[in-house]
């Protein structure tokens, strides 16, 4: 807050003051709460590309300088610093645990790893070219049928046993998608595996031959999960927090619709769309002009996929993270990816080009990622389901935030309506 106010003028003559809000890095915001109230006007922002939804405390980004932290923490630290489940304690509790937090936290992660056993028979029932997302969606919302939330006794103590079952359970039904969709058996959780290891475990193992899952793999994975972690108030988590305010405590389903929300190709479905355009830019003998004279084209619907954003208008720091996992991932893995050459040409091309240059268009996080879980033999459909694993605590953080938030008030956006003035209805005969 400040004492300084914005007056706002209407054809000459000042209507009101407007407060004007100061945040912890001092950006300004108009707090426009009695708005209507004192001039009987609202604001018009398509896409809230203006609008400050809430106050939050979990993330914070610059798109002019391309920063981004978690609780204060720089993503690149993080990356180096922590693993998965790290980050994940810290999205929700506020803080990095101690030794002894992480390993309670372990421990409680494994206890709910399993999934009920009458859950297994929806995954069964799917068809073979089910889209994974569709069955994470769904499972999500169908576990607050298994796992009831009863906030009468003690509603803290029940929202924290929610929270730690969707962290856990998630993975497991993540991994029952990829099982489903290659028509194995399912492979439960192990307690002795770390969290990432354990994912890749109950998707790669086999009845046939041993398996363990590859070091370089989980330490990808890690840094993936992180990279994807939070990044404040995106479609996703605008549609988690929006889904909460309409009350009810049902975390599991603000999940599913944060779910629904990341399928997009805007959004986070933009990392399957990548590898499919860089493929078809292979397939067509690796013409990268081509692509982006196309992506130029208004009269073409075609856009360069993990090219843009609403927020960054520099490199995406989390792009930069993810091309230097992706170079690693492969030099480790000994593994030349075609995909990465076309990559990498594309984006100089694009970088090199007036119309990316004017628009501030650069690379963002679902450009370099899709190549890493390639190496991984992941296939591209569960590249967003990936993503979702990454985004749950970032999800649950602000769900959380929502919940204790003095200022919070049911998502209710207002409109200009554009159609007909009132008209009588007409008798069916004499409808057109
Ligand atoms: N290729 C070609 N032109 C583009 C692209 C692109 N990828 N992105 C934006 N533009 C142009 C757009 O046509 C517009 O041009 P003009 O001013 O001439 O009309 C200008 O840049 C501004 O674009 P916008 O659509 O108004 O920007 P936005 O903030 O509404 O959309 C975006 C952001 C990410 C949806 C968009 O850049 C896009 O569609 N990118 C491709 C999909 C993608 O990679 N999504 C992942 C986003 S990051 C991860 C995540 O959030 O999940």
């Amino acid at each position: 807050m400040s004492n300084r106010k914005a007056e706002v003028f209407i054809d000459g003559n000042k209507v009101m003051d407007l407060p004007i809000l100061i945040d912890t890095m001092e950006n300004e915001a108009l707090d426009i709460r009695d708005l209507r109230k004192q001039t009987g006007m609202i604001t018009y922002d398509p896409g809230f590309g203006n609008t400050g939804s809430c106050q939050s405390q979990i993330t914070y980004l610059d798109g002019e300088k391309g920063i981004l932290r978690y609780r204060g923490y720089p993503i690149e630290e993080l990356i180096e610093k922590c693993d998965f489940i790290e980050v994940a304690y810290l999205l929700i509790h506020g803080h990095l645990p101690s030794k002894a937090e992480r390993e309670r936290y372990t421990q409680l992660l494994n206890r709910h790893s399993l999934l009920h056993v009458d859950m297994q028979s929806f995954f069964r029932r799917y068809p073979e070219h089910a889209h994974p997302m569709s069955i994470l969606a769904a499972m999500s919302v169908s576990l607050s049928s298994f796992y009831e939330i009863n906030v009468d006794e003690d509603p803290e103590l029940e929202i924290d046993l929610t929270v730690t079952r969707l962290m856990s359970k998630i993975r497991t039904i993540a991994a029952f998608t990829y099982r489903k969709m290659r028509g194995s058996d399912f492979v439960n959780p192990r307690h002795e595996y770390s969290y990432c290891g354990n994912f890749l475990n109950m998707l790669f193992s086999s009845p046939v031959v041993p398996y363990e899952p590859n070091p370089v793999h989980i330490k990808a994975l890690n840094k993936l999960l992180i990279l994807h972690a939070d990044h404040e108030q995106n479609c996703s988590t605008t549609a988690v927090r929006l889904v909460g305010s309409a009350g009810g405590g049902n975390l599991y389903s603000a999940v599913s619709a944060g779910i629904c929300a990341l399928w997009g190709p805007r959004h986070g479905g933009a990392n399957q769309a990548v590898i499919d355009m860089l493929q078809q830019i292979h397939d067509d003998g690796g013409d990268v002009q081509k692509a982006v004279d196309r992506a130029k084209d208004k009269n073409d619907p075609y856009r360069l996929m993990g090219f843009g954003h609403r927020v960054y208008k520099t490199y995406d720091p989390r792009a930069k993270i993810g091309r230097e996992i992706c170079e690693e991932v492969l030099a480790d893995l000994g593994i030349k990816d075609p995909l990465l050459e076309i990559a990498e040409k594309l984006e100089e091309t694009a970088l090199q080009d007036d119309y990316f240059k004017e628009r501030f268009l650069y690379p963002n996080v679902d450009f370099y990622t899709g190549i890493i879980f390639r190496a991984m033999n992941i296939p591209t459909n569960m590249y967003t389901v990936l993503f979702s694993m990454g985004r749950l605590p970032g999800w649950i953080a602000h769900w959380l935030e929502w919940r204790h938030d003095p200022f919070e008030r049911i998502g209710r956006p207002r409109q200009l309506y554009m159609g007909p003035t009132a008209r009588s209805v007409p008798h069916i005969d004499e409808r057109e």
